[in-house]
């Protein structure tokens, strides 16, 4: 068996920064609201007229991590791309990725676990890696939220919190037996699906009869989020998971350089690191700047936190997610 870790990181975001205070052009809420419920200070929204996509942003992405890899696009055996936004309904973002970056066709997979998104497909590409079939893997998470939010009071509820962006890493074959990817461990509990969802259009629900039926309550074509079930599960669930990934590797809380939680609500984060009695230097967190971007949440901030030092080798770096599905899953790397 072969072991893997990340050679490369890379992220993009839209220039388009909107502050809470821009979001009242076209809803009743308050910065004061949204930073004391969620620590959101501001989103990128991507601007309609730049014609950027969920999938151009993944492939940019995905650009600075291969060469941050010190590899070229010859060098990717497979690209896994996981969002809840793509461009179109089928196919998928892995192959727009593929065409807008050129490469040869190599295979392209889909991976549709939200919040979670990003850590299924990291463990993915992790087994891919040890069966030596791939040595150099493309995982990318990005969302286009701006784009299908409810923008009017109605709607805020959801849509002051997510925000559009993308993070890719390069997942390598590593002859290196003392670092690298350790474990992953993912889970689902489908019972509670409604409760984050976005139900139509759907072959449940399809456009013609949200046409024929003309209710204009009739919004399932908006996400929907109990939000504050989410909440009470995400504690919970994110706690099991870090703890499952340390136990299986014989570790404690006490090991833990750095962790990347989704950046699902700060109240969340905070809530884990008090729990694992982690320092502020030990959790990284953006999503003051960024809101919630879902499957690009980590590798953003994974990138984020490359790029400013505070991943080292040797590190331990845990990432957790908690999301729609409910699906929920971690990461441990020895970096
Ligand atoms: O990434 C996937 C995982 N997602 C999560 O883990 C998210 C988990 N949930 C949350 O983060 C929180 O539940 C939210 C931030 C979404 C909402 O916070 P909350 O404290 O649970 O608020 P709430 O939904 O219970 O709403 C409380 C009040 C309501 O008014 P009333 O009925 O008490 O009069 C809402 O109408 O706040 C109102 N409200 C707002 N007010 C101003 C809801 N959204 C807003 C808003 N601005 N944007």
């Amino acid at each position: 068996m072969y072991k893997s870790r990340i050679t490369g990181c890379g992220h993009f975001l839209p220039e388009r920064i909107v502050k809470n205070s821009d979001l009242l052009e076209f809803m009743e809420t308050s910065d004061e609201w949204i930073q004391e419920r969620t620590g959101i200070e501001e989103r990128r929204w991507i601007d309609p007229a730049s014609g950027e996509t969920t999938s151009t942003m993944g492939a940019k992405a995905a650009e600075r991590a291969i060469a941050h890899a010190g590899l070229t696009k010859e060098d990717i055996d497979f690209i896994i791309f996981a969002t809840l936004s793509p461009d179109m309904y089928f196919p998928g973002g892995g192959v727009r990725v593929q065409d807008i970056l050129g490469m040869s066709t190599i295979g392209a997979l889909d991976v549709r676990n939200q919040c979670s998104g990003f850590v299924y497909a990291l463990s993915v590409a992790d087994q891919f890696i040890k069966t030596g079939m791939y040595k150099n893997i493309l995982v990318i998470g990005s969302e286009n939220h701006s784009g299908g939010l409810e923008k009017s009071t109605r709607g805020r509820g959801v849509t002051v919190i997510f925000g559009d962006g993308a993070g890719a890493v390069v997942l390598s074959r590593s002859d290196d037996e003392t670092r690298g990817l350790l474990s992953t461990h993912l889970h689902s509990e489908g019972a509670h699906a409604a409760q984050l969802s976005l139900l139509s259009p759907s072959t449940g629900r399809w456009v013609d009869e949200i046409m024929k039926d003309n209710d204009p309550d009739d919004i399932s074509y908006y996400p929907y989020m109990n939000g504050q079930f989410v909440f009470k599960h995400a504690v919970v669930r994110f706690s099991e998971v870090i703890n499952e990934a340390l136990a299986v590797n014989n570790l404690t809380s006490s090991d833990i350089d750095l962790l990347i939680p989704h950046q699902a609500n700060l109240r969340i984060a905070q809530f884990i690191q008090k729990k694992f009695g982690l320092t502020d230097d030990q959790v990284y967190n953006n999503i003051m700047r960024y809101g919630n971007t879902t499957a690009a949440s980590i590798p953003i901030a994974l990138s984020e936190a490359v790029d400013e030092g505070r991943v080292k080798q040797g590190d331990l770096v845990v990432m957790a997610a908690f999301g729609s599905g409910f699906t929920w899953a971690s990461a441990l790397f020895k970096w």
